[in-house]
């Protein structure tokens, strides 16, 4: 079923490149006007402008940015009932490698740029009186693997926090997460682009092959969209069929 997002309001955070800027121009093609948030301003300006469009430059893991950017999509939309969290940052390194400040900007921006979001844009939700908020985590929270201890940690952090909200903001707000596998993105250019890690990451899944943003887009529509009416808390993984073998 093709979900209808007519008149929808929606936030998407990391919405400059990959999955959000993916998800952004979906949601937008299925009715809904979007305001699509990122750090990134040349990757912002660079977005195709359509209508229902309003582009906002924000660090989501800064509270006084995400307060202001806020109070601007609402009033660029005219109210709020949707929010997708998609920004992220891929940390890697071991335990030795990794200092505190990797760290902490894991988790400020993975998790808790995602916390602030749904914190200074639930009353706009509750408002709604309909409401989806979509958490993008990652296979990585489901499972370990070296040298992303705090990607992972926060992604799975991510996840619990999807699902508490689910139970917590309820009825109103339904509040789900998405757990992509291997994506072709900028996030994963670098890893990708050598040929043993690439045949390695396409061949660990059923399907074969690597995932592409829109196929995690068309996820983020459907739970953002009455077409998922009775799914809350849920944590929908996209990989191919990778995270049983
Ligand atoms: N690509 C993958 O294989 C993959 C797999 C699993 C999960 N994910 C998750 O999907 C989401 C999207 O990833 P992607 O692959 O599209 O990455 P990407 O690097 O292509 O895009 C991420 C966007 O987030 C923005 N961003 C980063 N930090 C930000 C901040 N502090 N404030 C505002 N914007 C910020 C970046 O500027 C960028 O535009 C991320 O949460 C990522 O962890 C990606």
């Amino acid at each position: 079923m093709v979900p209808d997002l007519e008149g929808r309001k929606i936030v998407v955070t990391g919405a400059g490149n990959g999955i959000g800027l993916a998800a952004a121009r979906r949601l937008v093609a299925l009715g809904a006007s979007v305001a699509l948030i990122d750090r990134d301003r040349a990757a912002l300006d660079a977005v195709a402008v359509a209508p229902g469009m309003a582009k906002i430059v924000c660090d989501i893991s800064v509270a006084e940015e995400v307060e202001r950017a806020a109070k601007e999509a609402e009033s660029a939309l005219g109210g709020v009932d949707g929010l997708v969290n998609a920004a992220g940052v891929l940390v890697q390194g071991s335990l030795d490698e990794l200092s505190l400040d990797q760290w902490a900007r894991s988790l400020k921006v993975n998790l808790l740029g995602a916390v602030l979001m749904c914190k200074f844009l639930a009353e706009s939700l509750k408002r709604a009186g309909f409401a989806t908020i979509v958490n993008v985590a990652s296979v990585g929270a489901l499972r370990p693997a070296k040298g992303v201890s705090a990607y992972s940690a926060a992604k799975a952090g991510l996840l619990m926090f999807s699902k508490c909200m689910a139970v917590e903001l309820a009825p109103t707000i339904r509040v789900n997460a998405v757990c992509p596998g291997t994506i072709e993105t900028a996030m994963t250019h670098g890893l990708l682009a050598d040929p043993a890690i690439r045949e390695r990451l396409a061949g660990g899944n059923a399907l074969g092959r690597l995932g592409a943003a829109d196929e995690i887009a068309d996820v983020i529509a459907y739970l953002s969209g009455p077409a998922s009416s009775y799914v809350n808390g849920a944590t929908v993984v996209v990989d191919g069929g990778s995270t049983w073998l």
